[in-house]
């Protein structure tokens, strides 16, 4: 829980400074390379396993805490609760995004009961809930988030839907959902809620604000921004139960974030305002960009008006992310050609790092996956995710130019 004082500044304060976690007051924290503490003598190892190894100042063994993972997953958890006085929050950091979201669903669910969740999810978290969850007696059940009544009603009519899962923005079309009204259905019925801030991070949104129960991150992504290692992190907002539930969950499934993992994370959430702002102002840029260009069809960037959840987007976000896609004309040859065409710009199917990314899922990530299912969910022949990252724009949009010549 965050008690520290520093947590009460501003959100770039709190980015960028960093508590005095070891006797020497080293001014970067240091990182804790050691997968165990020794007692100061056998009364305070009695005391410590006598208390059940609740106290969490205590460190003891690494899977159960370590100072250097600790102070970040602090770190983050104010973030996401900035300006929200009212709430208590902790932050667990995990080895990946998908150990934190694991670990986020087992805190709500157990079997027997069943969550409603969108059809466009990240992949491995929809794998997640239909290959592996179902086979331990957890159902899922997908609506259309953009209809509330649908949700209320399906809520209303199956009461063993317990968890609320959503992820917005969402991939590839960067489909948003209304977090306050998806929220207030599922308080007034009882049902708890998680949402995936991957990617917006909590600079641009901040579902903790509308009464969503937990926040859950790829941290690989635009919280690290420089693709230096592979992390998640889980906000939860606490009930007196929830931590010791999410916390357990995690000691037992052991997924936990390195201490060199977390040293890295921080190094990246220091900058995490700044650039974000870059990443939105070089997003708008692009986006205007390709909306001139004869060779593509629609453009998908919450930031221009013509995106379907533009106004949403305005009203439950601190702006509109560096995450866009985009669809050429020329179906899956233009796709490919395209890729073939960019020099510049990283070819790679990941985000929020530092330089611009490039993926054409038809022909990799989804290469697998039957025409009829890629569409369903957007995923087109012609379609062009791009995570537009901090370069000069006029860079990109160069090697776009060219790569447009090459259709
Ligand atoms: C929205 C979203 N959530 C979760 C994940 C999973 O995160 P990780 O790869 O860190 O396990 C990803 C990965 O791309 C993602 O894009």
């Amino acid at each position: 829980m965050n008690n520290n004082s520093n947590f009460k500044k501003g959100f770039h304060s709190i980015c960028v400074k960093d508590p005095l976690i070891d006797g020497l007051s080293a001014h970067i924290p240091p990182i804790y390379a050691t997968s165990t503490f020794a007692y100061e003598n056998l009364e305070a190892a009695f005391d410590f396993f006598k208390s059940g190894g609740k106290n969490k100042d205590v460190y003891t063994y690494s899977r159960l805490g370590n100072p250097t993972v600790r102070f970040v997953a602090d770190k983050i958890a104010a973030l996401e609760a900035f300006g929200l006085d009212d709430i208590s929050v902790f932050g667990l950091l995990f080895s990946s995004g998908m150990a934190a979201i694991s670990a986020g669903i087992l805190s709500f669910v157990k079997a027997g009961d069943k969550i409603i969740t969108q059809g466009n999810l990240y992949g491995t978290t929809n794998e997640l809930m239909v290959s592996f969850l179902k086979d331990y007696g957890i159902e899922t059940i997908y609506a259309d988030f953009t209809d509330l009544n649908f949700v209320e009603d399906a809520i209303i009519n199956d009461e063993k839907i317990k968890l609320m899962y959503i992820e917005t923005p969402a991939n590839p079309t960067l489909a948003c959902y209304n977090i306050d009204g998806l929220a207030a259905i599922a308080q007034n019925l009882g049902v708890k809620t998680i949402v995936d801030n991957t990617f917006a991070t909590p600079y641009v949104q901040q579902p903790l604000k509308y009464g969503i129960d937990m926040v859950v991150h790829s941290s690989t992504k635009f919280l690290n921004g420089h693709g230096t290692a592979t992390t998640g992190v889980l906000i939860g907002v606490e009930d007196g139960e929830l931590f010791k539930r999410a916390y357990g969950i995690q000691k037992m499934i052991g997924a936990v974030c390195s201490p060199f993992d977390a040293f890295l994370l921080n190094n990246g959430v220091k900058t995490l305002a700044l650039r974000m702002e870059q990443h939105q102002k070089n997003a708008m840029h692009l986006a205007r960009f390709l909306s001139q260009r004869l060779e593509v069809e629609k453009v998908n960037y919450l930031g221009l008006e013509t995106h379907e959840n533009h106004e949403l987007a305005k009203a439950q976000m601190n702006g509109f992310t560096g995450m866009l896609s985009f669809e050429l004309k020329g179906g899956l040859d233009a796709g490919m050609n395209f890729m073939r065409g960019i020099t510049f710009c990283t070819l790679t199917a990941t985000l929020g790092t530092a330089d611009t990314l490039v993926t054409h899922s038809a022909s990799t990530s989804h290469v697998n996956v039957p025409r009829e299912q890629r569409y369903q969910y957007g995923i087109t022949d012609g379609l062009i995710r791009v995570s537009v990252g901090l370069e000069n724009i006029e860079d990109v949009i160069a090697d776009f130019e060219n790569a447009f010549k090459n259709i």
